[in-house]
């Protein structure tokens, strides 16, 4: 048998132990397993496949990143082409995707990626490829899995990073806003602010209101604290308002981003208090994966070739109630998971006196 391991998307922490996981476990199968260079827009370029050999994993498990390399403009299905004036335009060339794998002898593929990912694999399936998903998303927004690979390694580099602004928010009695990643979903800012004691979270899943935020930034300071931690996931959108979106290319998902120096100018007007704001950006995605991360993604590219071997095809690999289960990439593709609102980290950081600038403060 011979397969093949894309990283779609984003890359994100724990991908390359996902990776060393399938080819060791695919290898002591007597099976070959080749990556694909920089995802499937790779099997138009002269040398696609990267064989993996048990050399070539070796001593990965702990580096953030991809030895694949990532793509997130390749989707086959809708891949982006300049054209002779120069502007840029998408072409359907999932049929020369399918071909290429065939002659190649691939079986299956196993595709490590997020939602965008199990959208294409699901896609790949219906023209007749194998594919077994790995969920990998720093925003953790997989439908059908509690937990992503990354997210964990994402969520500790934030919570850090805040507990650093804040001795400075202290230091000079500001209010300091701290952008996080997690695209619509409010994952990484709610668990990073609950960590990281923040007196204000934002989240895409419960709009906030100016006003709402005003009035706890001086509930705040009648206490008796001067300085106002506020983490604003990019997703976050004021009531009745817009997502701050930055740009939106071919063939690839829309940039967010901005809505943190919306906030630091609006409450620096509204409280007179000194304000900056700082965008933690892709410092979310890099690094070496936790401890957390290096075992999920291990135990998710081993589960994948598992379910390969029973013949289990296209299914994503998910963590559920603590285990390791299988669900069809059909029930997952062109879903997401978003925050719910009554969930028990969102009413632990209520009865914290956390405040979504919702009308809770
Ligand atoms: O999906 C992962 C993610 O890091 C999001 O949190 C973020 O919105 C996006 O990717 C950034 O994408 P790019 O790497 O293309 O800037």
């Amino acid at each position: 048998m011979r397969i093949a391991i894309n990283t779609g998307g984003g890359d994100a922490p724990g991908l390359n132990a996902a990776i060393r996981a399938a080819t060791l476990s695919a290898i002591s199968r007597g099976w070959e397993v080749y990556g694909l260079k920089n995802g499937y827009g790779s099997l138009f370029t002269d040398k696609p496949f990267i064989p993996l050999t048990a050399d070539r994993v070796k001593g990965i498990t702990m580096q953030g990143g991809t030895i694949l390399g990532a793509a997130n403009r390749g989707n086959p299905f809708e891949m982006p082409y300049q054209k002779a004036d120069g502007s840029w335009a998408a072409e359907d060339r999932s049929d020369e995707v399918v071909r290429m794998l065939k002659k190649k002898k691939i079986k299956a593929v196993v595709a490590i990626g997020g939602d965008g990912s199990m959208y294409i694999a699901n896609q790949l399936v219906k023209k007749g490829v194998h594919v077994v998903g790995v969920p990998k998303t720093i925003d953790n927004d997989i439908f059908g899995c509690d937990i992503t690979l990354g997210f964990d390694t994402a969520v500790t580099t934030a919570t850090e990073a805040i507990d650093k602004v804040t001795t400075t928010a202290e230091a000079h009695q500001r209010i300091m806003v701290v952008e996080v990643m997690g695209r619509y979903a409010g994952w990484i800012g709610l668990h990073a602010g609950l960590s990281a004691s923040a007196d204000i979270v934002l989240i895409p899943e419960l709009p906030f209101s100016i006003d709402v935020i005003v009035d706890k930034v001086r509930q705040i300071e009648k206490s008796g604290k001067k300085h106002v931690i506020v983490v604003v996931a990019e997703g976050a959108t004021e009531e009745g308002g817009k997502r701050f979106v930055r740009g939106k290319k071919i063939g690839q998902a829309e940039l967010l981003g901005g809505v943190g120096e919306y906030l630091e100018k609006e409450l620096a007007k509204r409280t007179g208090k000194e304000s900056r704001s700082l965008v933690l950006g892709h410092l979310q995605r890099g690094g070496s994966p936790t401890t957390y991360d290096r075992l999920i993604s291990l135990r998710f590219g081993a589960a994948a070739i598992r379910s390969l071997e029973n013949g289990d095809f296209n299914k994503l690999v998910v963590m559920r109630d603590n285990r390791i289960q299988r669900v069809p990439i059909s029930e997952v593709a062109g879903k997401i998971k978003t925050v719910p609102a009554d969930s028990d980290t969102v009413l632990t950081a209520l009865d914290v006196g956390i405040s979504f600038g919702n009308g809770d403060a």
